[in-house]
């Protein structure tokens, strides 16, 4: 038969040296377990002769419970020790998380999705163009010849190299040439958006920068006239600043349309009375508009007096600054975070 109080002895001495949660599970095995040293001892009862049955019995419950309560004890102690041990400065539960930086997009990126988004929905077909371009398509070909004051009003970035010779490249300075482009490859109907980004050489102030956002809308169908290009710009308009905004359209020039109109949004401030932040105006600029010219339809060898057509521009830092109040056109490139964390 086992001596019990050894068993006990040993198992007391054993349990202290547990150091960790998986020798602690060794020592429940080995003690409690299904083939533990005590277990057996219970299991052995039934040959021990009766009067030695219930005394050995009694104790080896006695010491079941006993070992169950000092395998407890271990455990609270061991778990005490890991929460000190981290108190202590191995690990410092103090130290705030690290942040998953989520990122996020810039807002011009944004305002120009809600732009192409609305023109999309009417129709309209995103297409891109060539940021360095050739003069012809900038100027020439939008009845912008050379010593035109238009070419004046678009202080240009001209580039050296002059791939054959004759012909000048530069920075693109407007959209509009993707008009021309797009007309050389396809057949009315056209219904395009050409959004991209345009340089102009001149100083940066709050309301210019050298590099800006712009959307280029061209529409060529039998049958179009100012009315289409008035309820497709205010729809897009009012799809950006909300359907109670007013849109004017007042004459303006630009070479490449006749008639030409500049399109104004209703200031959201004063509601067209005039305040300060719209200079009086009661109105704010967002871009220039017009019926394409009947040369430029000429020129793309379509048949002038079936197709007509309209033609816009529009700033997208413009939009973004007039939609969120911003009052000065450079932070969107200043990279300044505490800027762009409010988008
Ligand atoms: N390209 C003109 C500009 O940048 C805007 C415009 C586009 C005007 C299309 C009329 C038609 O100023």
């Amino acid at each position: 038969m086992v001596d019990l109080d050894e068993l006990w002895k040993n198992a007391r001495s054993e349990l202290a040296a547990v150091a960790d949660p998986e020798a602690l599970d060794v020592w429940r095995l080995s003690y409690l377990g299904r083939h533990g040293a005590l277990t057996q001892v219970l299991r052995g009862l039934g040959d021990l002769p009766q009067e030695e049955r219930r005394s050995v019995g009694a104790r080896a419950n006695e010491l079941r419970s006993e070992l169950e309560k000092a395998l407890e004890e271990r455990q609270a102690a061991l778990e005490r020790d890991r929460v000190a041990t981290m108190e202590a400065g191995s690990i410092d539960v103090t130290l705030p998380g690290r942040p998953h930086l989520v990122g996020r997009l810039h807002p011009i990126t944004r305002t120009l999705r809600d732009v192409l988004g609305a023109l999309n929905s009417m129709g309209f077909q995103t297409v891109e163009g060539p940021e360095v371009e050739w003069e012809h398509y900038n100027f020439d070909a939008l009845r912008i010849p050379e010593h035109h004051p238009a070419r004046d009003m678009q202080d240009t970035f001209w580039l050296d190299s002059r791939k054959d010779g004759k012909r000048s490249m530069l920075l693109r300075t407007q959209t509009s040439p993707m008009q021309i482009r797009f007309m050389e490859t396809h057949q009315p109907p056209i219904r395009l958006a050409s959004p991209g980004h345009v340089y102009r050489y001149e100083a940066t102030d709050a309301t210019h920068e050298w590099m800006i956002t712009q959307v280029e809308l061209l529409a060529i169908d039998e049958g179009l006239s100012m009315r289409h290009m008035k309820g497709a710009l205010t729809e897009l308009c009012q799809a950006l600043f909300g359907r109670d905004r007013r849109v004017r359209f007042r004459c303006d020039y630009f070479p490449f349309v006749e008639p030409g109109a500049e399109v104004a949004i209703e200031c959201g401030l004063c509601r067209g009375a005039g305040c300060r932040s719209c200079g009086n105006e009661g109105y704010l600029e967002v871009g220039g508009a017009g019926m394409v010219h009947r040369e430029i339809i000429e020129n793309a060898k379509y048949d002038a007096d079936r197709y007509t057509g309209f033609a816009a521009g529009f700033g997208v830092e413009r939009i973004a600054m007039l939609r969120h109040d911003i009052d000065d056109i450079r932070y969107f490139y200043g990279n300044d975070l505490r800027f762009l964390r409010q988008f």
